[in-house]
């Protein structure tokens, strides 16, 4: 396996779900504040948690003051991200992804002006990453937006918020264009249409929208309108940047090659494509349009938007890869598995303990596919074992033995190693939670991935104090070999 010498190894993490401090330097509530850290039973009841309602939403913001709202907390970067880039460099990272908090930049999303707090306090989490040789890598926007857009105007569903969302980017370009050369403009830019609450902000029970699903589509239209305009500003004020947008890559298998399985399975895979076409090609692909026409979705275009969109082209595809699916011709077929997303068992394929499916051919799979459909350089900014991970003492040491994290990860880098020798551009991985941080599915610490453990339960008790897994001594070693020492 021949990984570049360039090769970006690295971890990956969002503001949301790590940084903490959501009342401190200034910074704005996020609409993700409100979603609370259920109870037991209720985590085993719920497929997800995450697609808020408006009513539980306006339960949690009722009670607040009694309710555990762990994004508030996350593991806490806020005040500790000098010791855990000093962790990150002792494994040897050469990047490090991470995303701004946009209401700690623009706190209701409608200043005009940038909080000096939060400019200074990415100023010195990028200067505390070069100290070290890391390279950021930068998500604009993962899952967070300013509270104050959600209420007042719906989320993405109105271009008001798309307007506020293109001052930030900008903001950010302009700020950190000499500290941050890989930009990503959204994190999993297809989410909206999963969990709309989460990826676009907005609750579909308020809509002006015909349907729900134009409601999606609208603030998914803005979305990307809003990617063009930043790709472009970054194009044109910071050509030495790279920049890229990312989905959920959702690989898709015909059940049996039953034509009519292969048929679902290949409307699927266009589905998934659907948002990277208009990102890279510059418009919706025909396929997409007619999926809109049959689905009764109705989104408003505006006069330059088709033009926006066609100006500009990623640099660079982003992808978070977990699992494949499998697809049948008779929907009825189709059962709930993980959380995103109704398919079919794969009989091939083991489960974690959260029911993902584990598949790390999927990974060269997918690099294969995507590479030959747009001819990019590919990151994989995401991926990683979700688990249970227990403490135990030895010799007076905190030790946290995950050999079942080091399988997975082994798996998965052998495939992109393979990937790379299929002929693929890649030019990344960055496992997912480099260091414990509060689940995105279920909000809750049990569900783990990190090389570095964080003494938090799900009610946010513990010390917070940071332990060295197994996995973090294997990495160092995967890293320090170029990917060659997977032992
Ligand atoms: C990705 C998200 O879809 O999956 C992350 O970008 C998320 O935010 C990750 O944390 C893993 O999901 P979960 O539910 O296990 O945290």
């Amino acid at each position: 396996m021949s990984f570049p010498s360039t090769f970006l190894w690295g971890g990956a993490t969002s503001s949301v779900q790590y940084e903490g401090g959501f009342d401190q330097g200034g910074r704005g509530l996020g609409h993700m504040d409100f979603i609370p850290c259920l109870s037991e039973e209720d985590r085993k009841r719920l497929p997800f948690t995450f697609n808020q309602s408006l009513e539980r939403f306006e339960y949690f913001r009722a009670h607040e003051s009694e309710s555990n709202l762990a994004y508030r907390r996350g593991t806490d970067f806020y005040h500790r991200y000098q010791e855990d880039i000093a962790l990150f460099a002792e494994m040897g990272f050469k990047c490090f992804r991470m995303s701004v908090s946009w209401p700690r930049i623009f706190p209701t999303g409608e200043e005009l002006e940038p909080n000096p707090e939060g400019i200074a306090f990415y100023h010195n989490v990028f200067d505390e990453l070069h100290k070290y040789g890391i390279e950021p890598v930068v998500t604009m926007i993962h899952y967070e937006i300013p509270l104050n857009l959600t209420l007042k105007y719906n989320g993405w569903e109105s271009r008001e918020t798309m307007e506020a969302y293109c001052r930030y980017a900008r903001t950010l370009l302009d700020e950190y264009r000499d500290d941050v050369t890989y930009w990503i403009t959204f994190n999993e830019i297809n989410m909206t249409t999963h969990a709309p609450f989460i990826g676009g902000g907005l609750f579909v029970e308020k809509t002006r929208k015909k349907n729900e699903q134009s409601c999606m589509w609208q603030a998914l239209h803005h979305q990307l309108v809003a990617s063009a305009r930043t790709v472009a500003y970054c194009h044109e004020t910071a050509p030495q940047c790279k920049i890229g947008l990312m989905i959920n890559r959702q690989e898709v298998y015909a059940q049996t090659c039953n034509p009519e399985d292969e048929l679902r399975a290949l409307k699927d895979d266009q589905f998934n494509f659907g948002f990277l076409d208009v990102a890279v090609r510059g418009s919706y692909s025909s396929t997409m349009l007619s999926y809109f026409r049959e689905n009764d979705i109705d989104i408003t275009m505006e006069e330059g938007d088709a033009q926006t969109l066609a100006s500009s082209s990623i640099d660079y595809v982003a992808i978070s890869y977990y699992m494949t699916w499998v697809a049948s011709g008779d929907v009825e077929k189709q059962e709930p598995l993980g959380c995103f997303v109704r398919h079919l068992r794969n009989p091939y394929l083991k489960l974690s303990d959260w029911n993902w499916p584990i598949d790390p051919v999927g990974l060269r799979i997918t690099l294969n596919r995507i590479y030959d459909r747009y001819e990019l350089p590919i990151m994989v900014v995401e991926n990683g074992l979700g688990a249970y991970d227990n403490v135990v003492e030895e010799d007076g040491q905190k030790r946290i033995h995950d050999d079942y994290r080091i399988d997975y990860l082994r798996q998965h880098i052998e495939e992109i190693g393979h990937a790379i020798d299929d002929g693929v551009e890649v030019l990344g991985y960055t496992p997912w939670g480099c260091i414990d941080l509060v689940s995105a599915s279920k909000t809750e610490m049990d569900k783990r991935y990190g090389f570095i453990y964080v003494d938090a339960d799900n009610e946010g008790k513990g010390s917070y104090d940071r332990y060295r897994k197994d996995s973090f001594w294997w990495y160092q070693r995967v890293i320090a070999s170029n990917g060659q020492d997977l032992g």
